[in-house]
């Protein structure tokens, strides 16, 4: 049976978290055995918001070296950097002829943008949505793995995949679909300011590739009130998340303990913190030195490069070939 295919385009923003981990990264990595997965790096897009060629350099090694530290398998998955397929800006250069400047208007993610950054609302900000469409059809994806953040995004793919097929009368690209984990492993990684979830740009992360001193500072800050007065009272929200942020890092038997004491009005915040500290640490220094490693390995991350660009050129090359025909790239003469 041929596997379904998956598609998911990752930022160079650098330096993952413990959300990011546990949200998605877990999953991409199960999804390895099952799905033929083309897992890369958009360093075009993150042009939109004009990174100096150092930035750029060095986010796109450092997230490679941390999806690699954490399991991305170059030998189950088709890992690469956007850049290194020319195919998918070729394809973008069709699409956006049949992409409407009304509905890129209206994109919220264009607009949220356009409102941050007034100074800078440039022409690839607005077409975001055709790029990341190419991102996906061109290696006709089935689903794509993606957080609530990118549904609309994802919706505007579907879209003009439809919008092709149908101007060509071709069935050439599958409608692609969001992609939900089971119920069990979408877990909200909370923040450590007391409420939301955790996330970069909230302040409130712990990278993987952060030093243990950075994380136990972090956590013994967390935000906790004066303790419960009166036996198995309800937890207010920022306990809660500290509790759930240890359910998933810490041995059980230790969650039962702290659960009791805070049932019996014994707990100790600190201890908790401590406690929750060391097993954050315990959880990601094998991570952090597996990223220390890579990114000192030039070749290797070369070499994965190199490999993933050529599996993903074949894909894209064999689509573009395809639509070009369609389109009526071919001579009278
Ligand atoms: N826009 C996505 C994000 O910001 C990244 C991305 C680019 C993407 N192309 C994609 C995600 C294709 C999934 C599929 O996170």
């Amino acid at each position: 049976m041929t596997k379904a295919t998956v598609v998911s385009g990752i930022r160079p923003t650098g330096n993952l978290h413990l959300g990011n981990y546990f949200g998605a990264v877990r999953s991409f990595l199960k999804m390895q055995n099952d799905y033929n997965c083309y897992f890369f790096i958009a360093d075009i897009h993150s042009l939109t918001t004009h990174p100096t060629p150092e930035n750029l350099q060095n986010g796109v090694k450092q997230v490679l070296a941390e999806y690699l530290a954490c399991g991305l398998d170059p030998e189950k998955s088709t890992i690469f950097i956007q850049s290194d397929v020319p195919e998918i800006t070729e394809l973008y250069t069709f699409l956006n002829m049949n992409a409407y400047l009304g509905e890129l208007e209206r994109t919220t993610s264009f607009k949220e943008k356009a409102r941050k950054q007034p100074e800078n609302v440039n022409a690839g900000l607005l077409t975001y949505p055709v790029l990341m469409a190419s991102d996906i059809i061109i290696h006709k994806a089935q689903f794509v793995p993606v957080g609530k953040d990118q549904e609309q995004n994802l919706e505007m793919a579907r879209k003009f995949a439809g919008r092709f097929n149908r101007m060509y009368n071709r069935e050439v690209f599958p409608i692609p679909q969001p992609f939900t984990f089971d119920g069990g492993d979408m877990i909200k990684i909370p923040g450590l300011d007391g409420s939301g979830k955790m996330g970069k740009s909230e302040g409130n992360a712990i990278a993987l590739f952060e030093d243990p001193k950075s994380i136990r500072k972090k956590v013994m800050r967390a935000v906790t009130d004066a303790g419960p007065t009166e036996p198995n009272s309800p937890k207010p929200e920022p306990i809660q998340n500290l509790f759930s942020l240890m359910k998933i890092m810490s041995d059980p038997e230790v969650v039962k303990q702290f659960d009791a004491a805070y049932n019996d009005c014994s707990i100790r915040y600190g201890d908790l913190k401590k406690q929750l500290a060391e097993d954050i640490v315990a959880f990601t220094t094998p991570i952090r030195e597996r990223i220390t490693e890579i990114l000192e390995d030039d070749a290797y991350l070369a070499k994965v490069a190199r490999m993933g660009a050529e599996k993903a050129r074949e894909s894209a090359s064999a689509t573009l070939k395809e639509v070009k025909e369609l389109i009526g790239f071919r001579r009278l003469f």
